[in-house]
């Protein structure tokens, strides 16, 4: 390899959706491998190409670049059915992952009792007024399972003769909660169905921290693809409206078995305003016919759930935070393009409090938001930044705009997407993605 080598971890900054997928295409064919370390069916990356949309759920979004090997992590918790369903999507475009997907061995499984309790609990918790909005993917019991020692791994999958002992414990507590209702199959069928759905997958399942860990030995230069974001981090987000794993950097080491110091960048990708899908704190959705230009401009609908995404300005506390919470080197801003047009855009920039004063601290407690007001600076808006390639020809007013931004979340750009093709976007230069594309 010509190049040097260089480890890097593409994070996003806000509530998901921030066009991860782009971005890791885009540096794909500069890596040797593509890990995906955390989350599950719950994220939806779409990777426009030629005109083409491609909607990736769980398998790395570098699966596009046949140089790629594609890694899923322990991290991960997988529903085969769904990844046997995306491998026979891309194979119908053209993209055959044979030879070049390995699934960690420790990377747990997501079961039809999972999907059902999670979808159990969401009916209950409407009622309660303590709705999440999840995807209904069963990701928060799958990681339960996990926390509470009842998981089932991918390598449990190679003792057929004991499965059905290793699926009972997690499987009884949920027909417990649940009771006969709900339509949950048996025991039996769940294990049944487990068998067969693995059968294809056998040869991928595999030692993915080893190979992990010679990869990076060896100098190959790795792709960290993080799913959803710093704000759903089930620790440093809004908790309880996030989801169940941690995506921020945390998440990668404990999520692949390498050490922090496999690690070189990290890049941070936002949107150029922010949204949000499900439940909980927004302090700068709007409400009004801007947010529902935006949904419509950006086409803001769920990748994986179709649902419409809450929109608003760009938060920077909330991004900022992320930043702090994930070391980011470099921002990646995300459909600029979006806010063509607009005679002014806003950009929240503090909170205002219950008692008049001015913060940029986000609260710990969901309850805390509620009396906080977003503090909105506006800045004069411009016409067209569509397909736009070079930073240097954007128009006054979306570079002004882009340098507040950058100020005020206190990382630098290093990338600005333009529009949804491959070929939209500029690499600023002198920033590290610069020497790392040049
Ligand atoms: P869960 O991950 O399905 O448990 O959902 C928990 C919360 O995270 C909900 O608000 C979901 O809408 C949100 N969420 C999960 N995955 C994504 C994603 O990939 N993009 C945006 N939001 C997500």
């Amino acid at each position: 390899m010509d190049q040097p080598s260089i480890n890097l971890a593409i994070l996003g900054l806000q509530w998901g959706d921030e066009g991860k997928g782009k971005v890791v295409d885009l540096l794909s064919p500069r890596f040797r491998q593509v890990v995906r370390f955390q989350g599950g069916n719950n994220a939806g990356h779409t990777v426009v190409v030629g005109g083409q949309s491609i909607a990736l759920h769980q398998v790395p979004s570098g699966a596009l670049h046949p140089d790629c090997f594609l890694v899923v992590g322990n991290g991960v918790v997988l529903n085969l059915e769904v990844l046997q369903q995306e491998l026979d999507r891309l194979k119908a475009r053209g993209f055959d992952l044979a030879g070049r997907l390995l699934l960690s061995e420790k990377a747990h499984l997501i079961l039809p009792h999972h999907i059902a309790l999670d979808l159990w609990r969401e009916v209950r918790a409407d009622k309660l007024g303590t709705k999440i909005g999840t995807t209904g993917r069963g990701i928060g019991p799958a990681y339960e399972m996990k926390a509470s020692r009842m998981g089932v791994r991918l390598g449990d999958l190679r003792h057929p003769g004991s499965l059905a002992d290793r699926i009972r414990q997690g499987y009884e507590e949920v027909r417990l909660r649940l009771g006969e209702a709900e339509g949950l199959p048996s025991l039996q069928a769940i294990v049944d169905g487990a068998l067969r759905t693995a059968q294809p997958f056998l040869p991928f399942i595999g030692d993915a921290q080893t190979h992990l860990q010679t990869a990076w030995q060896r100098g190959e230069s790795i792709l960290f693809e993080g799913a959803q974001a710093t704000l759903l981090d089930i620790d440093h987000g809004t908790y309880p409206f996030v989801t169940s794993s941690n995506c921020s950097l945390g998440g990668l080491f404990t999520g692949t078995g390498l050490p922090p110091k496999a690690l070189d960048k990290v890049l941070g990708i936002a949107k150029a305003y922010t949204t949000r899908v499900g439940a909980g704190p927004f302090p700068a959705e709007l409400l009004d016919a801007t947010g529902a230009r935006l949904r419509e401009a950006g086409r803001e609908f769920g990748t994986t759930t179709g649902r419409p995404r809450r929109c608003g300005w760009f938060d920077a506390p909330i991004t900022a935070h992320a930043c702090r919470t994930n070391g980011v080197d470099g921002l990646a801003i995300m459909k600029l393009d979006v806010l063509d047009g607009l005679e002014e855009v806003g950009m929240v920039v503090g909170y205002r409090t219950g008692e008049g004063g001015l913060t940029t601290q986000l609260p710990s407690c969901a309850a805390d938001w509620a009396g906080l007001k977003p503090e909105i600076r506006r800045f004069k808006g411009w016409d067209s930044t569509r397909g736009f390639t070079d930073p240097r020809d954007l128009p006054g007013t979306a570079r002004a705009y882009l340098e507040a931004l950058a100020e005020a979340v206190g990382v630098p750009i290093a990338y600005l997407s333009t529009g949804p093709d491959r070929t939209e976007g500029c690499v600023y230069p002198g920033t590290f993605l610069a020497s790392l594309l040049g």
